[in-house]
Protein backbone atom coordinates (compact mmCIF):
# COMPACT_ATOMS: atom_id res chain seq x y z
CA UNK A 1 0.00 0.00 0.00
CA UNK A 2 0.86 3.78 -0.67
CA UNK A 3 2.26 5.77 2.36
CA UNK A 4 -0.79 6.88 4.11
CA UNK A 5 -1.11 10.95 5.06
CA UNK A 6 -3.30 12.07 7.73
CA UNK A 7 -3.82 15.95 7.45
CA UNK A 8 -6.34 17.59 10.92
CA UNK A 9 -8.28 19.73 8.41
CA UNK A 10 -11.24 21.20 10.97
CA UNK A 11 -11.45 20.94 15.21
CA UNK A 12 -14.93 21.85 16.39
CA UNK A 13 -15.62 22.67 19.84
CA UNK A 14 -19.27 23.64 19.98
CA UNK A 15 -22.30 22.76 18.19
CA UNK A 16 -22.63 25.82 16.35
CA UNK A 17 -19.22 25.24 15.05
CA UNK A 18 -20.61 22.14 13.33
CA UNK A 19 -20.67 22.51 9.77
CA UNK A 20 -20.90 19.34 7.12
CA UNK A 21 -17.53 17.85 5.90
CA UNK A 22 -18.55 16.73 2.43
CA UNK A 23 -16.40 14.01 2.79
CA UNK A 24 -16.75 9.86 3.94
CA UNK A 25 -16.31 10.09 7.56
CA UNK A 26 -15.55 7.49 10.51
CA UNK A 27 -15.27 8.58 14.29
CA UNK A 28 -13.54 6.98 17.15
CA UNK A 29 -15.78 6.89 20.22
CA UNK A 30 -15.10 5.50 23.82
CA UNK A 31 -14.29 6.47 27.01
CA UNK A 32 -11.85 8.61 28.04
CA UNK A 33 -8.29 7.33 28.43
CA UNK A 34 -9.34 4.14 25.67
CA UNK A 35 -7.27 5.03 23.37
CA UNK A 36 -8.76 6.97 20.66
CA UNK A 37 -6.44 9.16 20.16
CA UNK A 38 -3.58 6.36 20.47
CA UNK A 39 -5.29 4.86 17.95
CA UNK A 40 -5.30 7.57 15.43
CA UNK A 41 -1.69 8.43 15.38
CA UNK A 42 -0.51 4.22 15.34
CA UNK A 43 -2.67 4.50 12.28
CA UNK A 44 -0.85 7.76 10.67
CA UNK A 45 2.26 6.30 12.23
CA UNK A 46 3.00 9.45 13.61
CA UNK A 47 3.50 9.74 17.37
CA UNK A 48 2.58 13.30 18.09
CA UNK A 49 -0.64 13.71 15.84
CA UNK A 50 -3.29 13.90 18.17
CA UNK A 51 -2.55 14.81 21.83
CA UNK A 52 -2.73 11.95 24.05
CA UNK A 53 -2.61 11.69 27.60
CA UNK A 54 -2.11 9.22 31.21
CA UNK A 55 -4.86 11.45 32.74
CA UNK A 56 -8.11 11.24 30.68
CA UNK A 57 -10.20 14.07 29.28
CA UNK A 58 -7.73 14.98 27.02
CA UNK A 59 -9.21 14.74 23.79
CA UNK A 60 -12.20 18.27 24.21
CA UNK A 61 -12.92 18.56 20.73
CA UNK A 62 -13.82 16.67 17.52
CA UNK A 63 -10.99 16.93 15.08
CA UNK A 64 -11.37 15.76 11.73
CA UNK A 65 -8.47 14.04 10.09
CA UNK A 66 -8.30 14.08 6.19
CA UNK A 67 -7.02 10.27 5.22
CA UNK A 68 -5.06 9.74 1.88
CA UNK A 69 -5.27 7.56 -0.01
CA UNK A 70 -8.74 6.93 0.61
CA UNK A 71 -10.04 10.68 0.78
CA UNK A 72 -12.13 9.75 4.30
CA UNK A 73 -12.09 11.69 7.57
CA UNK A 74 -11.20 9.48 10.57
CA UNK A 75 -12.62 11.69 13.64
CA UNK A 76 -10.97 11.81 17.00
CA UNK A 77 -14.00 12.22 19.50
CA UNK A 78 -13.85 13.39 23.23
CA UNK A 79 -14.36 10.55 25.22
CA UNK A 80 -17.38 10.25 27.88
CA UNK A 81 -17.63 8.96 31.37
CA UNK A 82 -14.62 11.77 32.39
CA UNK A 83 -15.88 12.58 36.14
CA UNK A 84 -13.99 15.30 36.61
CA UNK A 85 -15.70 18.10 34.09
CA UNK A 86 -18.44 19.86 35.14
CA UNK A 87 -22.05 18.06 34.90
CA UNK A 88 -22.96 21.06 32.22
CA UNK A 89 -19.65 20.59 30.20
CA UNK A 90 -20.28 16.74 29.97
CA UNK A 91 -23.93 17.25 29.00
CA UNK A 92 -22.98 19.94 26.53
CA UNK A 93 -19.96 16.95 25.54
CA UNK A 94 -22.81 14.48 24.98
CA UNK A 95 -25.07 16.83 22.76
CA UNK A 96 -22.27 17.67 20.71
CA UNK A 97 -21.42 14.46 19.93
CA UNK A 98 -25.00 12.66 19.38
CA UNK A 99 -26.04 15.77 17.49
CA UNK A 100 -22.55 15.33 14.88
CA UNK A 101 -23.57 11.14 14.96
CA UNK A 102 -26.92 11.64 14.05
CA UNK A 103 -27.20 14.39 11.73
CA UNK A 104 -24.83 13.06 9.69
CA UNK A 105 -25.19 11.55 6.15
CA UNK A 106 -21.35 11.55 5.27
CA UNK A 107 -20.85 9.15 8.91
CA UNK A 108 -20.26 5.22 7.52
CA UNK A 109 -19.24 3.93 10.78
CA UNK A 110 -18.57 4.53 14.29
CA UNK A 111 -15.49 2.71 15.60
CA UNK A 112 -16.38 2.25 19.24
CA UNK A 113 -12.95 1.61 21.44
CA UNK A 114 -13.03 -0.85 24.29
CA UNK A 115 -10.60 -1.59 27.03
CA UNK A 116 -9.32 -5.26 26.59
CA UNK A 117 -8.49 -5.07 30.09
CA UNK A 118 -12.13 -4.67 31.22
CA UNK A 119 -15.84 -6.16 30.92
CA UNK A 120 -18.26 -4.14 29.28
CA UNK A 121 -19.56 -1.19 31.36
CA UNK A 122 -23.18 0.37 31.81
CA UNK A 123 -21.60 3.45 29.74
CA UNK A 124 -19.75 1.50 26.65
CA UNK A 125 -23.51 -0.17 27.02
CA UNK A 126 -25.63 2.76 26.27
CA UNK A 127 -23.22 4.14 23.20
CA UNK A 128 -23.50 0.75 21.33
CA UNK A 129 -27.27 0.70 22.41
CA UNK A 130 -27.73 4.76 21.36
CA UNK A 131 -26.02 3.44 17.41
CA UNK A 132 -27.83 0.33 16.99
CA UNK A 133 -30.86 2.12 18.13
CA UNK A 134 -30.16 4.67 15.12
CA UNK A 135 -28.85 1.80 12.75
CA UNK A 136 -25.05 2.89 12.50
CA UNK A 137 -22.84 0.10 11.88
CA UNK A 138 -20.52 -0.49 14.34
CA UNK A 139 -16.59 -1.19 14.33
CA UNK A 140 -15.73 -2.24 17.82
CA UNK A 141 -12.25 -2.30 18.63
CA UNK A 142 -10.69 -3.73 21.70
CA UNK A 143 -7.29 -1.74 22.84
CA UNK A 144 -4.75 -1.84 25.07
CA UNK A 145 -4.52 -5.88 23.93
CA UNK A 146 -0.39 -5.39 25.35
CA UNK A 147 -1.43 -5.18 28.43
CA UNK A 148 -4.18 -7.90 29.89
CA UNK A 149 -3.02 -11.90 29.58
CA UNK A 150 -4.88 -13.23 26.50
CA UNK A 151 -7.03 -15.55 28.57
CA UNK A 152 -8.56 -12.64 29.76
CA UNK A 153 -8.64 -10.66 26.86
CA UNK A 154 -10.41 -13.30 25.27
CA UNK A 155 -13.21 -13.79 27.69
CA UNK A 156 -13.95 -9.64 27.28
CA UNK A 157 -13.89 -10.50 23.42
CA UNK A 158 -16.43 -13.07 23.58
CA UNK A 159 -18.42 -11.03 26.43
CA UNK A 160 -18.58 -8.20 23.46
CA UNK A 161 -19.40 -10.26 21.12
CA UNK A 162 -22.26 -11.46 22.53
CA UNK A 163 -23.56 -8.10 23.20
CA UNK A 164 -22.64 -7.30 19.17
CA UNK A 165 -24.71 -10.02 18.23
CA UNK A 166 -22.03 -11.94 17.41
CA UNK A 167 -19.83 -9.60 15.94
CA UNK A 168 -16.01 -10.13 17.34
CA UNK A 169 -14.17 -6.72 18.66
CA UNK A 170 -10.69 -6.36 16.85
CA UNK A 171 -7.80 -6.68 19.02
CA UNK A 172 -5.18 -3.71 18.58
CA UNK A 173 -2.61 -2.33 20.71
CA UNK A 174 -0.94 1.43 20.20
CA UNK A 175 1.76 0.00 21.58
CA UNK A 176 2.92 -2.83 19.66
CA UNK A 177 1.33 -1.68 16.70
CA UNK A 178 -0.76 -4.94 17.03
CA UNK A 179 -4.00 -5.54 15.17
CA UNK A 180 -3.01 -2.38 12.88
CA UNK A 181 -3.85 -4.54 9.34
CA UNK A 182 -6.88 -5.83 10.39
CA UNK A 183 -8.27 -2.23 11.18
CA UNK A 184 -6.91 -0.47 8.51
CA UNK A 185 -9.42 -2.95 6.59
CA UNK A 186 -12.28 -3.18 8.65
CA UNK A 187 -11.78 1.28 8.33
CA UNK A 188 -11.26 0.48 4.72
CA UNK A 189 -14.49 -1.40 4.39
CA UNK A 190 -17.00 0.93 5.61
CA UNK A 191 -15.81 3.50 3.72
CA UNK A 192 -16.04 1.30 0.70
CA UNK A 193 -19.43 0.36 1.55
P1 LIG B 1 -9.41 11.16 25.80
O1 LIG B 1 -8.89 12.07 24.74
O2 LIG B 1 -9.20 11.68 27.18
O3 LIG B 1 -10.83 10.76 25.57
O4 LIG B 1 -8.53 9.78 25.77
P2 LIG B 1 -8.14 8.86 24.53
O5 LIG B 1 -9.16 7.81 24.38
O6 LIG B 1 -7.83 9.67 23.33
O7 LIG B 1 -6.82 8.14 25.08
P3 LIG B 1 -5.29 8.45 24.72
O8 LIG B 1 -4.99 8.03 23.34
O9 LIG B 1 -4.96 9.85 25.10
O10 LIG B 1 -4.53 7.39 25.66
C1 LIG B 1 -4.72 7.36 27.05
C2 LIG B 1 -3.55 6.65 27.73
O11 LIG B 1 -3.54 5.27 27.37
C3 LIG B 1 -2.17 7.19 27.34
O12 LIG B 1 -1.35 7.18 28.49
C4 LIG B 1 -1.67 6.19 26.31
O13 LIG B 1 -0.26 6.11 26.25
C5 LIG B 1 -2.28 4.89 26.83
N1 LIG B 1 -2.49 3.93 25.73
C6 LIG B 1 -3.23 4.12 24.62
N2 LIG B 1 -3.22 3.04 23.83
C7 LIG B 1 -2.46 2.11 24.46
C8 LIG B 1 -2.07 0.76 24.14
O14 LIG B 1 -2.42 0.17 23.12
N3 LIG B 1 -1.29 0.12 25.06
C9 LIG B 1 -0.89 0.71 26.21
N4 LIG B 1 -0.14 -0.01 27.06
N5 LIG B 1 -1.23 1.98 26.54
C10 LIG B 1 -2.00 2.67 25.68
MG1 LIG C 1 -8.08 11.65 22.91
Amino acid sequence: MSKVHFELEKTIYLMDQLAEMPASQIAMAGRSNVGKSSLINRLAGRKKLAKISSSPGKTRSLNFYMVTPGDFYLVDLPGYGYARTSKKERAQWANLIEIYIKDNDWLRAVAVLLDSRHSPQKIDLELVTFLQGIGMTIIPIMTKADKPKQRDREKVRKQWATILDGQKPLVTSAETGMGMDTAWEALRAAVAK
